[in-house]
């Protein structure tokens, strides 16, 4: 993906070098999601600002997929609100403006690439010569081009990851949510998918991206560190390395789980 053009100039939300306004995109208050007994998000309240590339890290469990469920409309809280550019969710006004790559793939596996690309196109009313314009350049992005009309089953992991992100950013989302985008992936991969969302970043694109991998952390503007549904801090990463006063994440990660335990 490293070679393919640097600027995507058909981008209609390109607002230029995106650094961290701030204007909300995300507004989360006291967000709380039960599962039965089981509470997987606990009084959540933050806010994620326009031209950010928000981090939601934490092991397993901590809640992460949940959140961005409740984020795009597709799981219920049990209470309090999300609004994204000032409108509740669930709304159809912002669902087109929201982009999803979920944790577990999405793709149909017995169509081809452009195929599966046409599908998530027609969700979002994509048609015609604009449809095909978009599939092809997207396709060209994740360096799928020559695959286009490959049935996806014989795609390896890391190309249906590719094709994932492709699907998911078909339509130029102003805000794409990202689950676990890099699981399983190998690392040449994951560097040149976060090159390539730094570059989406650049365009003016607002990124929530999950992950467990807290090496990838640092490549986030700030960071929202979960544990069992409990945010344990906000911050930017260089900010939370210095409260904890250590040098790299994972340890700052221990620290504040530590911090909260004896709280
Ligand atoms: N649909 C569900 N029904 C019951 N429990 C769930 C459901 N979805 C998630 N959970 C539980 O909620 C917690 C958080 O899960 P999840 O949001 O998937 O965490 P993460 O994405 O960080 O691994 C876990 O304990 C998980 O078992
Ligand atoms: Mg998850």
């Amino acid at each position: 993906m490293s070679d393919v053009p640097d600027v995507n100039t058909s981008n209609p939300h390109t607002q230029g070098a995106a650094s961290t306004q701030e204007e909300p995109m995300v507004v989360i208050e006291q967000l709380v999601k039960r599962f039965g007994m089981l509470e997987a998000v606990h009084s959540l309240t933050m806010t994620i600002n326009v031209g950010e590339t928000f981090g939601l890290i934490g092991p397993n469990g901590s809640g992460k997929t949940t959140l961005i469920r409740m984020l795009v409309g597709l799981t219920r809280p049990t209470s309090g609100t999300i609004c994204i550019l000032g409108e509740r969710v669930p709304s159809a006004k912002i669902a087109a403006l929201l982009g999803y790559m979920t944790q577990a793939s999405a793709l149909y596996l017995d169509l081809t690439a452009y195929e599966n690309m046409a599908f998530f196109c027609d969700i979002y009313g994509l048609r015609g010569r604009v449809q095909r314009q978009r599939i092809h350049e997207m396709l060209e992005r994740v360096d799928l081009a020559n695959r286009a009309n490959d049935v996806v089953a014989t795609f390896s992991g890391g190309m249906k990851q590719r094709l994932s992100l492709a699907c998911a950013l078909v339509h130029q989302p102003r805000l794409v949510l990202l689950d676990e985008p890099t699981v399983g992936v190998d690392p040449e991969l994951r560097r040149s998918f976060w090159d390539y969302f730094a570059q989406l970043n650049r365009e003016g694109v607002t990124i929530i991206v999950s992950t467990h991998h807290l090496d990838e952390a640092t490549r986030c503007t700030r960071l929202g560190l979960l544990r069992f549904g409990n945010l344990l801090a906000q911050d930017t990463p260089q900010a939370l390395l210095r409260q904890a006063g250590k040098s790299d994440m994972e340890e700052a990660f221990l620290y504040f789980a530590h911090q909260e335990v004896q709280a």
